[in-house]
């Protein structure tokens, strides 16, 4: 079935391009960093897989399984490749690979979500969701957007973290227009005003960093199975900074 609709598109990519530039072997070794470290948190922003098909989310799920089964806390958003396509079997896959991997903290359904985990509060944001056939876009519905910057009204206890898979400001929007974020408009200025203080986010498989002094923004830590990388955070006082862990 996967001929008659954007998975063929996906199949295409993957067998011609993917397959050749990603390594999954490096998932296992990030899983094994973040269990031998026991960071306070661990943030997976999404694609764990290409197409969005059961037999992907298979296979990602037992490699991750020993860190969702952990007391590492994890968080997980899913990307536009998790959700590439309609079709029922591939809407159940993600949305159990999304329970199982935020070790049954909430549904897919409940997003967006805010809680506070690993001295932090995480405001989870869907953006991922079937495209058209060539793009890659991500959208924040209107009710998400409002509610996510209701919360930012209230007083902060703990640093303030939004995890969503697109990024919510980019340089070079016209450059990347199939792949870019639609309906994030009202909250770009909450997180300009400080009122969010960090952006976890994905998509972009470069790593790239879009913060201030106090490392206060956005980061994107890039692709895990494509750069064999990924980014760990400290959080001091009011203060992030970061370092690439080459896996
Ligand atoms: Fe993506």
């Amino acid at each position: 079935m996967a001929y008659f609709d954007k998975r063929w598109v996906g199949v295409f990519n993957y067998r011609f391009r993917r397959r050749f530039k990603h390594d999954l072997s490096k998932l296992e070794r990030a899983v094994e960093y973040i269990l031998d470290t026991r960071p306070d948190l661990a943030v997976c922003t999404g694609d764990l897989t290409s197409t969005g098909q059961p037999g992907e989310f298979e296979r990602v799920r037992k490699i991750i399984k020993r860190l969702a089964d952990s007391t590492v806390p994890l968080v997980y958003t899913p990307g536009n490749h998790d959700c590439y396509v309609k079709r029922p079997k591939c809407v159940a896959a993600v949305r159990e690979a999304f329970f199982e991997a935020n070790q049954g903290r909430c549904a897919f359904d409940d997003l967006p979500r805010r809680f506070e985990l690993g001295g932090a509060e995480i405001i989870m944001l869907n953006t991922s969701r079937p495209s058209n056939l060539l793009c890659s876009w991500g959208f924040v519905a209107k009710e998400d957007s409002r509610r996510v910057a209701q919360w930012c009204e209230e007083p902060k206890r703990l640093p303030r973290i939004l995890v969503t898979h697109y990024p919510l400001v980019e340089d070079h929007i016209w450059i990347r227009v199939r792949h870019r974020l639609f309906g994030q408009k009202e909250l770009v200025p909450v997180l300009e005003s400080g009122k969010i203080d960090l952006v976890l986010c994905g998509h972009v498989h470069k790593h790239f960093l879009k913060v201030d002094e106090r490392g206060h923004g956005q980061c994107c830590a890039g692709s895990v199975t494509r750069n064999g990388s990924m980014v760990e955070i400290t959080c001091e006082e009011d203060r992030f900074s970061y370092r690439t862990v080459t896996l």
